[in-house]
């Protein structure tokens, strides 16, 4: 498998401000100071930073990267991706050190999300400090999870699994979209897809490593405002215990706890029949 993790993600946003407020305050990671003008870097872990917040006038996730583990595996990467017909950019020592990585490639996928691929990032000898007390759960399965919306469904899924080397974890139906969970590492998913008529961020998921972490985000969410997208409930297929938030920029933002851990040589695939096994309603106020 050549991508191994959900590495960072780049979100561009006309409310820096209340990301910062939000993802430090209400969530609990660690935001860093603006270094460069107008980009915030945000860590959950030992690495120098897992979400990036950059001004922007449109909301937009402007980078996804994924994670390989070599200078040799993200050349494989570069090969199987022109291979397949996409433009790579390949970046240079400088634009890979701002983004404080050793390798760093570029290219859009068919449903025009923007991806980068990377190996060596730095990690951090500063000790992670949250200011919620709060760790999560990362290392080897990564940052978390992305859900992507897209209208070329059975392409995205062709490429994440043919070129990218992703393995099916499970498929549902919502409503007439169809849904396909894909994993990269023994995260039950560090990228779904659901068919829609759009393309975009649906939301992305992060982990505590504690219960109690995700109803103190929640308290915290309800306390200062933040919209609620989902209430707490826990998912059928990765056995997440989790809440959806409105983040800053208007997609939702999942903080569970208790995911399971895939075995790849005793999973089986399997149909979900419905996304939850209680909650998740959809919030009303
Ligand atoms: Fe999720």
């Amino acid at each position: 498998m050549s991508v191994k993790a959900l590495g960072f993600l780049s979100l561009a946003t006309s409310a820096r401000q209340e990301w910062t407020e939000f993802a430090g305050n209400t969530l609990g990671m660690q935001v860093g100071a603006e270094t460069t003008p107008g980009v915030t870097r945000v860590r959950l872990d030992d690495r120098s930073f897992r979400l990036e917040i950059t001004d922007a006038e449109e909301e937009a996730v402007s980078r996804i990267g994924w994670e390989v583990s070599d200078a040799a595996a993200l050349e494989r990467v570069v090969e199987r991706l022109e291979a397949d017909g996409l433009t790579v950019e390949r970046c240079g020592a400088d634009e890979a050190a701002a983004s404080e990585v050793l390798g760093l490639v570029r290219a859009t996928d068919r449903s025009g999300f923007r991806l980068e691929f990377f190996y060596g990032q730095r990690k951090s000898v500063e000790p992670f400090i949250s200011p919620r007390s709060a760790k999560f759960v990362t290392g080897d399965l990564g940052l978390g999870h992305a859900v992507l919306l897209t209208p070329v469904f059975d392409e995205m899924i062709r490429f994440y699994t043919e070129v990218l080397g992703f393995r099916v974890s499970d498929t549902m139906k919502m409503g007439p979209s169809r849904v396909t969970f894909l994993r990269c590492n023994a995260r039950h998913h560090s990228v779904a897809f659901v068919e829609a008529p759009v393309t975009g961020l649906h939301h992305f998921m992060v982990e505590a490593t504690e219960v109690d972490m995700v109803g103190r985000a929640f308290d915290g969410c309800r306390d200062r405002g933040t919209g609620i997208m989902m209430d707490l409930g826990r998912h059928s297929n990765d056995e997440m215990f989790s809440f959806y938030a409105v983040t800053p920029s208007g997609f939702g933002l999942e903080y569970g706890h208790g995911g399971v851990l895939v075995d790849d040589a005793a999973w089986t695939v399997t149909e979900i029949a419905g996304p939850s096994l209680w909650g998740h309603r959809m919030a009303t106020a």
